[in-house]
């Protein structure tokens, strides 16, 4: 397999062609972002952390039923996956309070749902992808009834599978986003990554975090919590 050109550079990752049509090659990057680009950093050795914690999460749901655009691991920091046409919302699952939900609604950080709540963000760097309803998608004619339902299933779905993987080595989920495309035959299927820039993850001992909050709000080094994740999930040192 041959990596072409460059089809797209994001916050954190690149996408290449490949001589096979429906394939592309994906490089993560050692760049972080948050607060929507306003605070910048480069961390070496991020780029493989999410490569590698992103890979294993897809195959262990591929085992437990659950496919997504992840065909293989290529290297330490490259992947090879399905093209998909993005859909342009942001489907965010919370199990416990934290982030912009405590500030937007003044829920109590930590506190517990049961069940989870499911929202929808509009994904759009400009607009700061603002929160949105089911009836903000059916306006803006982002995605079908059909589609609507399905996203929510399948988050709920890849949530219970999660959970068990990361509570079975001490972690609580307490948080996360996932993205979704259609297929060539324009079938849903489960997009993007899933690492500790995409969740929030709580020692279930102690309550220290191991994800981007670490960066986000300076609380400890971001690729130690990265690679405490990686380990305890059974990867590589
Ligand atoms: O910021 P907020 O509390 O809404 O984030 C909820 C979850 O979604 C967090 O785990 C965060 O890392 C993730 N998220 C993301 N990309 C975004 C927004 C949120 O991965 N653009």
């Amino acid at each position: 397999m041959q990596k072409g050109a460059c089809l797209y550079e994001g916050k954190a990752k690149r996408i290449y062609k490949t001589e096979t049509p429906g394939v592309l090659w994906v490089e993560y990057k050692d760049d972080a972002t948050a607060f929507n680009g306003e605070k910048k950093d480069v961390l070496t050795g991020k780029g493989r952390l999410n490569n590698e914690i992103s890979s294993l999460i897809f195959t262990q749901l591929k085992q437990e039923g659950i496919d997504s655009h992840f065909i293989e691991r290529l290297s330490s920091n490259e992947q090879l996956i399905k093209e998909v046409e993005i859909v342009p919302i942001e489907v965010v699952v919370r199990n416990v309070a934290a982030g912009s939900l405590v500030k937007r609604l003044g829920i109590e950080r930590a506190t517990a749902f049961n069940p989870p709540i499911v929202e929808f963000y509009y994904k759009d760097d400009a607009l700061g992808d603002p929160i949105i309803t089911d009836e903000h998608v059916r306006v803006m004619n982002l995605a079908s009834k059909e589609e609507v339902d399905q996203l929510k299933d399948m988050a709920l779905q890849v949530n219970e599978h999660l959970k068990q993987m990361f509570k079975k080595v001490g972690i609580q989920l307490v948080d996360f986003k996932l993205e979704f495309g259609r297929d060539q035959t324009g079938a849903i299927l489960l997009a993007d990554e899933i690492s500790p820039d995409t969740c929030r993850l709580w020692d279930e001992e102690t309550g220290e975090s191991f994800d981007k909050d670490l960066f986000r709000f300076q609380l400890g080094n971001l690729q130690d919590g990265y690679e405490t994740i990686l380990t305890r999930l059974g990867g590589l040192k």
